[in-house]
């Protein structure tokens, strides 16, 4: 195991903050992964994988491992599904792509979505109505302590909006190393109901979509309205969207009646933060070299060489004065490294 001094990890985080790692190692197999964890000369450690659901705010004084972890197989299939485990190193995109190469269907929404696959579980990544836990069997996670590898059914994830167990109890305990989906091999359901698919199916005159016609318009969505990281830095929707009670609903619809929203349930509503961020004049602008993509007010980018503080900064300023004009709080989605 070969453990490297000093490393810039720029290009390990999709925001690219130019933040330090002390000490540096690569694993590309579990039994890499479990040696590292028994380094007695480094008992803390900092995991980073696809890097891109956090803003890392200072140098990282202790050994920070990168999963690169790679591999799929295919479990089991019938004539209708497939059972597919993919190792955690796997960027998500490809492995979108891959499964759409093969026909299979269930990941198609959630084209394009920056990061790994083993990180996708912790936040339960989402996009155009379709949810990471969707597809979810099982993953497996090596337990830090231990080293010992567990896996964890669907239920023991406690899946929830940008939520999972390993953002709450299991925080800091596991690194997931793979995860197994269940897909279609045919009949595939089909998600269009987002009016934003729907619409660019329309433009593309495309009646009958197949999975990857509705990957195709997903693509075309987000890069209409998302940064590509390796372009301007940035780390997808910086906080989640604001879940409020009927009551609170009420009020605020009485004195915002054109804001948009979605019902969650009965009691609950989810208002967009991107349009409470835009009401505050804050889409497009710029602080140094941090700012407020353009297109997407969710959305936090670096120009370059903005530090993780300053990013930071930009936010707490963000989520005063939404809480100002709406008295709505918002929340940070991505993880932030104090
Ligand atoms: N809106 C504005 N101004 C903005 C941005 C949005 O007014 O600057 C309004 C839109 O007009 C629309 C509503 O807010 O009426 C919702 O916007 P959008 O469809 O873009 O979705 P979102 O709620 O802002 C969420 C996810 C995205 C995901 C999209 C599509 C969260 C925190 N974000 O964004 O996820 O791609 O829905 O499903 O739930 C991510 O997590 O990194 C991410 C990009």
């Amino acid at each position: 195991m070969i453990i490297q001094h000093n490393i810039s990890l720029k290009k390990y985080n999709t925001f690219g903050i130019s933040a330090k790692a002390k000490f540096f190692c690569e694993v590309n197999s579990t039994k890499d992964l479990e040696e590292v964890l028994q380094l007695g000369e480094y008992p803390e450690k900092f995991i980073i994988s696809g890097g891109s659901n956090m803003l890392i705010t200072k140098d990282i004084e202790v050994l920070v491992v990168h999963i690169n972890i790679k591999g799929k197989e295919i479990i089991s299939e019938t004539e209708e599904q497939v059972i597919l485990k993919v190792m955690a190193g796997e960027n998500w995109h490809n492995l979108v792509l891959w499964t759409l190469e093969n026909d299979y269907g269930g990941l198609e929404n959630m084209s394009l979505i920056p990061g790994n696959t083993g990180t996708a579980p912790i936040q339960n990544i989402g996009a155009y109505g379709v949810e990471l836990k969707d597809t979810f069997v099982s993953c497996e996670a090596m337990e830090i302590n231990t080293g010992q590898v567990r896996t964890f059914t669907k239920e023991d994830c406690q899946f929830g909006y940008r939520d999972s167990y390993f953002k709450n109890e299991g925080k800091g305990k596991y690194i997931i190393t793979s995860v197994t989906f269940e897909l279609s091999k045919k009949n595939h359901l089909l998600n269009t109901s987002y009016g934003a698919i729907s619409q660019e199916l329309e433009k593309q005159a495309i009646r009958n979509p197949t999975i990857k016609d509705v990957s195709n318009a997903v693509i075309a969505i987000r890069q209409s309205k998302l940064p590509d990281p390796s372009q301007l830095g940035n780390s997808g929707s910086f906080f989640k969207n604001p879940v409020v009670s009927k009551s609170e609903f009420d009020d605020f619809t009485k004195h915002h009646p054109k804001a948009p929203f979605y019902k969650v349930s009965e009691d609950t509503y989810k208002i967009p933060a991107g349009w409470l961020i835009e009401q505050c004049g804050f889409k497009g602008k710029r602080f140094g070299d941090a700012g407020i993509y353009k297109n997407q007010a969710l959305v936090l980018v670096n120009y370059n060489n903005a530090s993780g503080s300053e990013i930071l900064a930009l936010a707490h300023k963000i989520m005063e004065a939404v809480q100002d004009k709406f008295a709505i709080r918002i929340t940070p989605e991505v993880n932030i490294i104090k």
